[in-house]
């Protein structure tokens, strides 16, 4: 009886002694999303996505009338580098206030819609149904924010580092839902029959949009 106590016993040292060693092995928790200014992306505060090449290519992104009509809008990338665009939010899927680099996020513009017509819907990032004419899955927005899962897995986006400093790509490979088929790709950008660059999802041979993220307002700080 003694053995076994002690072989329990010895099983339960070894086993808690290692348990810190596992966390620290397989527990990778990914770096904070830094702004220009390299300070931490937080979800409470509104951000410009915008190229992070100037110049020729530049411009920050923003929402058009969508290709079949005018709702839902699709995003787009403006074409002069000095418009940074519509102020977004970036929400992580787990409502925590650092965004992090490689975590699904949902993406929303905020501020009311410019012109007259408005949609009736959130000005939420999402993947469309596959445009068949194009050959692409474009960035629309609609769709419900949070609930990560199955029924909004269209909704999520993540921001991966680049090889250029400072930049990030976006790539659309959620991870809400384990068990479910998923699409796998980096957002870049494509010209549309009306000429205006819309992003898209691209594939492996395709460059993909590096952007870097302006805060909508420079922090009280800097007074
Ligand atoms: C995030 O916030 C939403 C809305 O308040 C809530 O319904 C959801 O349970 C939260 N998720 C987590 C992981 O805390």
């Amino acid at each position: 009886m003694k053995t076994l106590l002690a072989t329990i016993l010895s099983f339960l040292i070894l086993a808690l002694a290692s348990c810190p060693l596992l966390v620290l092995g397989t527990s990778s928790v990914p770096e904070p999303l830094l702004d220009v200014n390299g300070n931490k992306v937080e979800s409470t505060l509104q951000y410009h996505i915008v190229s992070a090449i100037w110049g020729p290519g530049g411009g920050g992104v923003s929402l058009h009338g969508g290709r079949n009509g005018y709702c839902p809008l699709d995003v787009i990338q403006l074409p002069s580098a000095i418009q940074w665009g519509k102020k977004l939010i970036l929400s992580p899927y787990d409502n925590s206030t650092i965004v992090r680099e490689s975590t699904d996020l949902n993406l929303r513009f905020v501020g009311l819609l410019s012109g007259s017509k408005q949609c009736n819907e959130l000005p939420l990032w999402k993947v469309d149904n596959y445009d068949a004419s194009s050959g692409r899955w474009f960035i629309t927005t609609g769709g419900l924010d949070g609930h990560p899962g199955a029924e909004t897995l269209l909704n999520w986006f993540k921001l991966e580092k680049t090889n250029l400093p400072g930049a990030y790509k976006i790539v659309h490979c959620p991870s809400v839902c384990e068990s479910c088929v998923k699409l796998c790709s980096s957002v870049g950008r494509f010209s549309f029959e009306d000429g205006v660059r819309r992003l898209v999802l691209v594939r492996d041979d395709e460059p993909a949009f590096p952007v870097v993220l302006i805060p909508a307002r420079e922090r009280s700080t800097s007074v």
